[in-house]
């Protein structure tokens, strides 16, 4: 079985899932991912912010009324934040987030946050390619999901 393909109903299943990138570590690490040709699953749908810090916790929910299956959330490691201290209310600000989510019915693993410097492109596909799979073994969420969204 593929990592990121699940034979679900006879149907492949292949997660959606949204990614915040902040601009200066975790983008410009999914950028060398990109130019030292790491594969990560082309479901992954990056979303640039300026820091971590800017994903405001209605994104995620907003992520997942609109048919994500994931969310994860990128940014510079603790000490290394362009604006001095974004990361750490990301941190703080997620684990909430992330609790609250999980009492909605919307399991823990279908969220993270990551710590991704701009020199780790492995490490951003690398990521990328478990977060997906680990999404997919969840199957499809139905969670939040708003049927106008639908295509
Ligand atoms: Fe990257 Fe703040 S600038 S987390």
């Amino acid at each position: 079985m593929s990592m990121k393909n699940i034979e679900n109903n006879n149907e492949t299943y292949r997660p959606l899932i949204v990614a915040f990138c902040c601009n200066w570590c975790s983008y410009a690490g999914a950028d060398l991912a990109g130019n030292n040709r790491l594969a990560y699953p082309a479901d992954v749908k990056i979303i640039r912010v300026p820091c971590s810090c800017r994903v405001n916790p209605t994104f995620i929910l907003r992520a997942f009324q609109r048919g994500a299956d994931g969310v994860i959330i990128c940014g510079c490691h603790p000490g290394d934040c362009h604006y001095t201290s974004g990361n750490y209310y990301t941190r703080r600000r997620m684990s909430l987030m992330f609790s609250m989510l999980d009492y909605l019915g919307i399991e823990r693993e279908r969220t993270r946050v990551e710590w991704v410097s701009a020199a780790e492109g492995a490490k951003f596909a690398a990521t990328m390619n478990d977060f997906c799979e680990t999404v997919a073994k969840l199957g499809k969420n139905k969670r939040l999901e708003d049927l106008r969204c639908k295509q």
